[in-house]
């Protein structure tokens, strides 16, 4: 009876462990086909140009047309924000406002198609934040607008704002995130109850095209210093690759020194002292990017400062990097620099520097009197009152 029930048990697991495997070569299988595919979809962009020069052209109001989505939570209130500071700075845009919420479409939850189109017509768009379910529900919008417009680099600079006091007063980082697969790629499963399975996808063709994005930055923006980062000795194919794709371009970059450093490594060498950073921009796989981008945030007073630009080929989105802060949504305490600096951003992209130096001004010298700023950053301010403020500066420019 005992031998019946051991062999019995043993039996299940076999078959439990034949399953599993099973489900384990299918499913890499999968990932394989979807590597090939990931491949010959980008396969163009990596040996196109780093991303495409803004190309909009005015309308006949002498306006260009931007995508505006105001997005989830404080985003109205800080898209006003910007809105209420480009009327009184009166820069050449005209905002065409469009909803993401998710549409249901042959069963699966999309982007409703006026605001793809809008994005795909203008080339350039400010978003606010987007609220994302946890562990349930409708896949991130943030993921599928990035994988709808190809949107491979997501630049994220962090600079110390004068005036404004932190641990650090000369943080100046930039870092570059592998923006369309990594361990973001989406290829979750559960093999059987109690095992589930995560792919991380790293393409030669999406490494080599953030590389070749970061060293172009470099040289455009008089960095001399390109280091990736990475976790390549426990992932060693997969950041592997990442690494010998990064090397390959750094050939086609001999102005710029090329190095390579570990993620913990560079956590603990940021945190202890920033300043050597300042010379370099940093490019690494998605994950390692969105979590150590948010500590260089920390470093210069929080998530309310920092902007970032999500670039593609075809079109470009700019937003904050903080979320919809569904805690403070409604109460006008909302900060709305990050989505102002974005903003700020997005008119350089467009070559609308002087607008964008004028404004960034306003709105940092507002910051360093420290009189009218908002909760997150000290002070007593209103969104409303703190962008009144940045409006009376531009007044009187
Ligand atoms: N790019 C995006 O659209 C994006 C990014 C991150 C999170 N999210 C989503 O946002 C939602 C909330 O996420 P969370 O709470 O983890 O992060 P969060 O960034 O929304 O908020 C974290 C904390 O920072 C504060 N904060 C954030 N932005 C602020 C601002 N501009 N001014 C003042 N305070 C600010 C919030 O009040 C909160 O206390 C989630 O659904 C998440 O998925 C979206």
């Amino acid at each position: 009876m005992l031998a019946s029930r051991t062999f019995t048990r043993g039996a299940q697991a076999a078959a439990r462990s034949t399953q599993v495997w099973f489900h384990v070569l299918y499913w890499q299988f999968d990932a394989l086909l979807n590597t090939v595919w990931h491949s010959q979809t980008f396969r163009g962009y990596a040996a196109a140009a780093p991303t495409a020069a803004f190309a909009g052209q005015k309308g006949s109001n002498g306006k260009y047309t931007v995508t505006l989505i105001p997005g989830d939570g404080i985003g109205p209130e800080i898209s006003q924000s910007v809105k209420d500071i480009y009327t009184a700075a009166q820069v050449p845009i005209e905002w065409e406002e469009v909803s993401v919420a998710p549409v249901l479409k042959g069963g699966k939850t999309v982007i409703p198609d006026a605001a793809i189109s809008s994005v795909k017509k203008n080339t350039v768009a400010l978003k606010g934040p987007l609220a994302t379910p946890i562990g349930k529900g409708h896949v991130s919008l943030n993921l599928t607008l990035r994988r709808t417009f190809n949107l491979f680099a997501n630049v994220r600079p962090c600079v110390s704002i004068k005036g404004f006091k932190t641990p650090y007063d000369d943080v100046n980082t930039v870092l570059i995130r592998e923006n369309t697969e990594g361990e973001y790629s989406g290829i979750e499963h559960e093999i059987v109850d109690g095992v589930v399975q995560s792919i991380k996808l790293i393409t030669w063709d999406a490494s080599e095209r953030v590389a070749r994005y970061a060293f172009h930055y470099a040289q455009s923006s008089g960095r001399s210093r390109v280091t990736a980062v990475h976790k390549a000795n426990i992932m060693k194919m997969s950041d592997g690759m990442f690494l010998s794709a990064c090397r390959q371009v750094a050939k086609e970059f001999p102005s710029i020194s090329y190095d390579e450093d570990l993620l913990d490594r560079v956590c603990l060498q940021i945190t202890q002292n920033p300043r050597p950073y300042a010379d370099r921009v940093m490019v690494m796989p998605n994950l390692y990017g969105d979590i150590l981008s948010d500590m260089c945030a920390g470093l210069i007073g929080g998530l309310g400062l920092t902007p970032s630009g999500n670039i593609g080929r075809d079109a470009s989105i700019f937003e904050a990097v903080h979320g919809s802060a569904p805690d403070i949504a409604g109460k006008g305490l909302a900060n709305p620099t990050a989505l102002l600096l974005s903003s700020l951003m997005m008119l350089r992209h467009m070559n609308l520097d002087d607008y964008a130096a004028k404004i960034e001004k306003a709105a940092l010298s507002t910051i360093a009197e420290g009189k009218t700023i908002t909760g997150d950053l000290g002070g007593k301010a209103s969104t409303q009152e703190y962008t009144a403020t940045i409006i009376e500066k531009l007044a009187k420019a």
